[in-house]
């Protein structure tokens, strides 16, 4: 399976981009606390068309890299907060989140910020946060891999600090019971709707063999595979995933059916037991995320709607104004 490979479904996408863009319009004129759609019209009018550009040209090098955007964006807010903090390399005196356990390895895209701060500093210098251009980002990716386009709102300022070890403790495990992740969206301020719904990211995008690996060999601790992973599934995972430490780190698609198309495919999967991660296939065990699950998978455009409304959500989770934040010049250190 050759993931880097450019999908040419996402020209079709950039002519519904636009289509959208026009659309969104009629959101310009909200009120959103501390945040406006307009923050940045008048003091950096190329910011969207700059970092359009760098998804554009990262996406087309390596397909994967929206669903590595759409994390890393994630993974960001879900730490204290939407403020850029999963960007900062370690330092003599921090521990970042690059290196907690959710992240090593694992999360990919911070070049491609990177690059895109870069341009955006030569165009308008110490003006554009690190964390809007990644919130914009993962919205680009997004709606390039034929998934909705939401509205971000700017204004947000870069942290001055990350947190190792609150990105170990509030980030979700694959391994740990919904219960518990339901709990940790809620601690964020989102629910357990918006939990179904932004699980739906692993409509797109791979995960490691070690993430789901118990299923396909040793169920906790049954000594056979998860009992409620499909069969045909189970067997191309096995010869994915070979049950030796070495095969730990190969890849495998968390939507078998359209492996880089944002659709409400990863819905269809949970309904037939084709769920990658524990954690997806646990939505249809429990009946109050079980109906949900199940009106994704029957209407595409209920799904887009929702997830466009909870990836808003997601980037109002501990924002940072006023005097507490700054504007880094690159968004591995602070000024
Ligand atoms: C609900 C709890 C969640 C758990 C337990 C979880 C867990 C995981 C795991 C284990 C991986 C594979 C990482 C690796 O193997 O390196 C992964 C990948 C991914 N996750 Fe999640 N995740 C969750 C929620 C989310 C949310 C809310 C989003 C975005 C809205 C998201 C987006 C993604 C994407 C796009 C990938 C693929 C990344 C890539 O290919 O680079 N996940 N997730
Ligand atoms: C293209 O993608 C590959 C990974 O698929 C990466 O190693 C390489 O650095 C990327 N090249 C550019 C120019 O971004
Ligand atoms: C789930 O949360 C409970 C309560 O916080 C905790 O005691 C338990 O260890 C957690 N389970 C897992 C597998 O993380
Ligand atoms: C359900 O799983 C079967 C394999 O048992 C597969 O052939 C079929 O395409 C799947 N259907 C959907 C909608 O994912």
């Amino acid at each position: 399976m050759d993931h880097k490979s450019f999908n040419p479904a996402a020209f079709f996408c950039i002519v519904l981009y636009l289509i959208n863009s026009i659309n969104a319009g009629a959101y310009y004129d909200k009120n959103d606390g501390p945040l406006s759609y307009n923050y940045y019209d008048k003091s950096c009018p190329n910011l969207p068309m700059i970092v359009r550009r760098g998804v554009w040209a990262a996406l087309k090098n390596d397909t994967r890299m929206a669903a590595s955007l759409l994390r890393l964006h994630f993974h960001d807010c879900f730490v204290d907060g939407c403020e850029g903090s999963i960007l900062l390399d370690d330092t003599k005196d921090i521990k970042g989140e690059k290196n907690a356990l959710p992240n090593r390895n694992s999360a990919r895209g911070y070049d491609v910020i990177d690059n895109i701060k870069a341009d955006v500093e030569k165009s308008c210098p110490s003006i554009v946060s690190c964390v809007d251009i990644l919130a914009l980002a993962a919205r680009e990716a997004i709606v390039m891999s034929g998934g909705p386009f939401w509205p971000v709102s700017l204004g947000r300022l870069d942290g001055l600090t990350a947190n190792e070890k609150s990105a170990n403790e509030q980030l979700p495990s694959p391994f740990e019971p919904l219960e518990n992740i339901t709990a940790k969206f809620v601690a964020k301020g989102l629910d357990m709707k918006d939990m179904v719904v932004l699980s739906g990211g692993h409509t797109i995008g791979f995960a490691q063999c070690f993430t789901f690996k118990r299923r396909l060999f040793n169920f906790k601790g049954t000594g056979k595979p998860d009992p409620s992973l499909n069969p045909s599934l189970l067997s191309n995972l096995q010869s994915t995933c070979p049950n030796v430490d070495n095969s730990n780190s190969k890849l495998a698609p968390l939507d078998i059916q359209t492996i880089n198309r944002f659709d409400n495919s990863y819905y269809k999967n949970v309904m037939n037991n084709t769920g990658l991660l524990e954690s997806d296939q646990a939505l249809i065990k429990d009946p109050k995320t079980a109906s949900m699950v199940k009106d994704y998978s029957n209407d595409p455009n209920l799904f887009a709607k929702d997830f466009a409304t909870s990836m808003m959500k997601l980037g109002k989770v501990g924002v940072i104004t006023g005097q507490s934040g700054q504007i880094r010049k690159k968004c591995s250190s602070v000024n």
